[in-house]
């Protein structure tokens, strides 16, 4: 019998040295007891991190969704398998059963057959919170297409880059969307989008706000009644173990967005089994991520974890300000919500209103709180402790990446013993590394340095999508035979891992992974911009902020500064999004520079950061002068 579900640090200990001993043994192990295969494997494992290739249970079939939703029909068909929570309170909440979902999927693949979507083809999902998001991402699986989701929030160019980097032929949106007091959109940010997409043929339109929208002939159709019509049977594609199942896009250091490609059923064991033991999840239980489905949060842990363990999962619409501060835990209350997963950017900003939100809600249904996507720091750490949790729900402070597909380094709760700000102890199956900067791997207790993955797990990306290169390059090239995260992090006596932050051009800002590249060549294109460069600084509530040092260029005109900062921002919203918005923008006469021309954005990072009082050696710079000015004039 394997351990699928660890309830002792004992029981931890002892589990995770048989996944490293033997992680073929292990996994095999796993993947044999608890999901259903149309084929096993001939093979657990084949890797190599010099090419790289990584391959799980080569040689099986299956498909994910078989194993979300066909196989719990018979003992949980009426069981709640998503709590849809609409944006405003006053709608009605909807509860779709394992056998609803079933229907409602397979009426949605039916579709997107019907329209002409073939295995392997790319889907671009561009919708909001709503139950035809997850509906679709599911359909997709159920046909071997492969989904390609965009977060709704993305601009109209983000978007367009997105759907042509991998060559998507059908977009799926709806009219519009609700946040909040507001609505947005959707469509019309499609339409523009498209202007650049000149291979998409369909685009299917969910009826979200009733507005009054155009419908280009020939290419959008409305999705309801085409689902209205459509069998609620569909037989599942049987899937190759690695045949990819999705891709998702991540910032990089290049202006271009890193499209990660998931295989399928490495994906599913590692997102199932992470689930169940990292959120203790029990039959009965309500279980609620907050996040979005356009991140890989939204992807592992609201959709693909949960439903293959036969859970019932919320998903929410709204934002946790609207209509007050106390709306997440007005769900709570209502949903008896038992495992609570959100960001960090989320409490700090919940944090600031005060307890009373909170105190006038009925949480006791709370088990387990968890933490995702950004460093959690002291303070906010005990107000959700505390004031949430009231001592008695342990926090889970999990670790990961798009590109690591599940939860890497996390306590499990009722097992490992927290400790605020840390993400505690590697996953079962996780061997990560702490490299210094001469790439010598740190053993022992008490180090700090670059953290690495040593050794393959199963729900790793297998590439990039059309660039294989860019894979190897990014992420297997800085320290040899590792997987280099990009994060720093620390070890301390006992063995517990802390994530510090980014050691490279990606800036964690409210949970959101952004590149300093993309952004700045936004700005750059400003016709008054010369060049900028962009870092962070510490926020009170999103962590980190942007910080944007911006070089006009010397026409002899002068323009009015802030103007000029709304029209940088602006485009910044233009072309990826109002989140990558910056918070300070500085015009300088010039930027430190390396004899090479190399920005120095550490030296731009620590007057940010308001600490000038040791930016180290400035007299090897190309242009010592700007600093002091920059210093001078920094706000
Ligand atoms: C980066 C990955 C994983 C889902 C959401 C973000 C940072 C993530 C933590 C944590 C400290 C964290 C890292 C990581 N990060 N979780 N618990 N503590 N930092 O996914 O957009 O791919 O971003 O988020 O810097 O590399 P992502």
């Amino acid at each position: 019998m394997s351990n699928y579900h660890i309830k002792t640090l004992e029981e931890y200990f002892q589990v995770y040295r048989k996944s490293i001993r033997e992680p073929e043994n292990f996994w095999e192990e796993i993947a044999e007891e608890h999901f259903l295969w149309r084929k096993k494997w001939d093979n657990v494992l084949s890797w190599d991190f010099s090419k790289p290739e990584v391959k799980w249970f080569e040689g099986a079939k299956l498909n994910i969704t078989e194993n979300c939703i066909d196989r719990h029909l018979a003992t949980r068909g009426d069981k709640t398998a998503i709590i849809f929570e609409p944006n405003n309170p006053d709608e009605a909440s909807q509860h779709i059963t394992y056998r609803q979902l079933y229907e409602q999927v397979c009426r949605m693949a039916n579709v997107l057959k019907s329209q002409g979507v073939k295995k392997g083809d790319r889907v671009c999902i561009y919708l909001p919170m709503i139950p035809e998001l997850a509906i679709s991402v599911l359909a997709c699986a159920r046909i071997g297409a492969i989904h390609s989701v965009v977060f709704a929030g993305f601009s109209s160019t983000a978007l367009a880059t997105r759907i042509n980097d991998c060559d998507c032929q059908m977009v799926i949106t709806a009219d519009g969307s609700y946040r909040g007091a507001k609505t947005i959109d959707l469509k019309g940010i499609v339409d523009e989008a498209l202007l650049s997409c000149p291979d998409v043929k369909n685009v299917l339109v969910a009826k979200r706000i009733n507005s009054d929208i155009n419908m280009k002939d020939e290419r959008d159709v409305w999705l309801q009644p085409l689902l209205d019509n459509a069998s609620t049977n569909c037989p599942a594609e049987i899937m190759a173990s690695e045949d990819t199942l999705f891709i998702l896009y991540t910032s990089g250091s290049t202006g271009k967005p890193k499209g990660m490609v998931h295989s399928t059923a490495g994906y599913m064991v590692y997102t199932a089994y992470t689930f169940k033991n990292i959120f203790q999840y029990r039959e009965n239980d309500v279980y609620w991520c907050t996040a979005d489905i356009g991140w890989i949060t939204g992807h592992s842990y609201i959709v693909y974890g949960p439903l293959s363990n036969g859970a019932t999962t919320i998903m929410f619409e709204g934002v946790p300000q609207y209509p007050d501060y106390g709306r997440f835990w007005q769900i709570v209350e209502k949903h008896k919500v038992n495992q609570f997963y959100t960001a960090p950017t989320a409490i700090r900003a919940l944090a600031k209103q005060g307890s009373e939100w909170v105190e006038k809600y009925d949480l006791s249904s709370l088990k387990v709180l968890g933490t995702v996507g950004e460093p959690i720091n002291e303070e906010a750490w005990h107000w959700y402790n505390e004031t949430v949790g009231k001592k008695r729900s342990p926090i889970v402070d999990t670790w990961w990446q798009t590109e690591t597909g599940g939860i890497m380094i996390s306590p499990i709760p009722f097992v490992t013993p927290t400790k605020p700000t840390y993400a505690t102890l590697p996953f079962i199956g996780i061997q990560p590394a702490l490299m210094d900067e001469t790439g010598e791997e740190l053993k022992g207790n008490q180090k700090e340095g670059r953290l690495c993955i040593k050794y393959p797990w199963p729900s790793m990306a297998r590439t990039i999508w059309g660039n294989h290169q860019r894979y190897k390059d990014t992420y297997f090239s800085t320290f040899e035979n590792k997987y280099f995260t990009g994060d720093g992090a620390l070890r301390d006596e006992v063995g517990y891992y802390r994530i510090t932050g980014r050691v490279d051009d990606v800036i964690i800002v409210s949970g959101h992974n952004l590149g300093t590249a993309p952004i700045e060549d936004a700005i750059n294109e400003h016709p008054a911009v010369a060049e900028s460069a962009i870092v962070g600084f510490p926020h009170d509530i999103k962590g980190s902020a942007l910080y944007g040092y911006v070089t006009l260029k010397d026409t002899g005109e002068t323009r009015n500064q802030d103007n000029l900062k709304k029209e940088i921002n602006q485009l910044i919203s233009d072309r990826i999004g109002a989140i990558a918005k910056l918070d300070k923008i500085q015009f300088t006469e010039g930027l430190p520079k390396t004899r090479s021309g190399k920005i120095m954005r550490r030296i731009l990072r620590k007057i940010a950061e308001k600490d000038t009082s040791n930016l180290g050696d400035i007299s090897t710079l190309l242009n010592p002068e700007v600093v002091q000015n920059i210093i001078d004039n920094s706000l």
